[in-house]
């Protein structure tokens, strides 16, 4: 794991644009994974700027949403649909046929979850995964005691997400019940993952995921076991990390220029697509 320390928020979202910028170019048809939340506001904002800008290339990209609340339309502006057309997908040459989240509507709730799953592996799976963090450690809507081997599914929201996430609708009582996610599982196979977490009040979630004991309690502890993930934070959320002298000596330069995640280079060098989702073997051997 590489942790990236930015002296602030605005840093941190641009390091994390930065690396999601060089993977697409040096995979222009790279699996996307992508992830909602006020954290991710800005890092859209930086991709779309990047595209307007500097001419960053959508159009060969595929796209994966982690989560999206049930019983919410796509049309719902509370929706992770929603979000995503509104924030990035409307404001950049993406093909929309080309974006997936999984229907939170769908009359059979266990099947759309298996189509999903289908959907990703279909499409030769998610090269990089963008992350946030839920104040209770969570990945997508993967809750406490999620397995770190769950698959996509219905989940049941917690307490504290759900207080979370109230601000962003009309009436806290709005807020879904339920969602479906990713899994843990799901997401540990994307080829590498990234993870951006700012301001103080993730401080704390943050060391416990970063250094704490692997725990099903805090979901995002399970990013320990990914051969390739890269945390970006800026100083309020780093603030806890006992280590955090040590990441930032072991990098040439916090503020210099973000590394390429090296499964998409390593596929680079491959001259395709040929690297296989993480297997059980790296994923044990995994920790780096
Ligand atoms: C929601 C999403 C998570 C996200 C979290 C953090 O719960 N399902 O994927 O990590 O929000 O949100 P914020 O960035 O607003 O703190």
């Amino acid at each position: 794991m590489d942790v990236i320390i930015q002296s602030n928020a605005e840093l941190a979202a641009r390091t994390a644009a930065d690396l999601i910028a060089r993977a697409l170019s040096a995979k222009p048809d790279l699996g996307l994974g992508l992830a909602t939340g006020c954290t991710m506001e800005s890092v859209y904002d930086q991709l779309v700027r990047k595209h307007l800008e500097a001419g960053l290339d959508f159009s060969r990209c595929r796209t994966f949403n982690l989560d999206e609340y049930v019983g919410l339309a796509a049309d719902d502006p509370c929706s992770y649909h929603y979000f995503m057309r509104e924030r990035f997908f409307d404001a950049v040459n993406i093909n929309l046929g080309n974006t997936y989240l999984p229907d939170g509507t769908a009359e059979d709730l266990a099947a759309e979850c298996m189509n999903y799953e289908k959907l990703v592996a279909l499409n030769g799976g998610i090269d990089l995964q963008l992350l946030g963090i839920g104040l209770n450690g969570h990945l997508g809507f993967n809750e406490p005691l999620s397995a770190f081997r769950s698959r996509t599914r219905v989940v049941t929201l917690s307490r504290v997400t759900r207080a979370q996430n109230a601000p962003l609708f009309p009436k806290p009582r709005q807020v879904p019940r339920r969602a479906i996610t990713m899994g843990v599982g799901t997401i540990l196979e994307a080829r590498c993952c990234v993870l951006l977490a700012t301001g103080l009040e993730k401080a704390e979630i943050v060391a416990r995921a970063i250094e704490g004991p692997l725990t099903a309690m805090v979901t995002a502890t399970a990013l320990q076991l990914h051969p390739a993930c890269t945390v970006v934070l800026d100083e309020e959320a780093a603030g806890n990390l006992r280590e955090n002298d040590h990441y930032q000596r072991i990098l040439p330069a916090p503020n210099g220029p973000a590394k390429i995640p090296p499964a998409i280079l390593a596929e680079n060098e491959n001259g395709g697509r040929s690297l296989p989702a993480t297997s059980k073997k790296t994923f044990l051997a995994g920790k780096s």
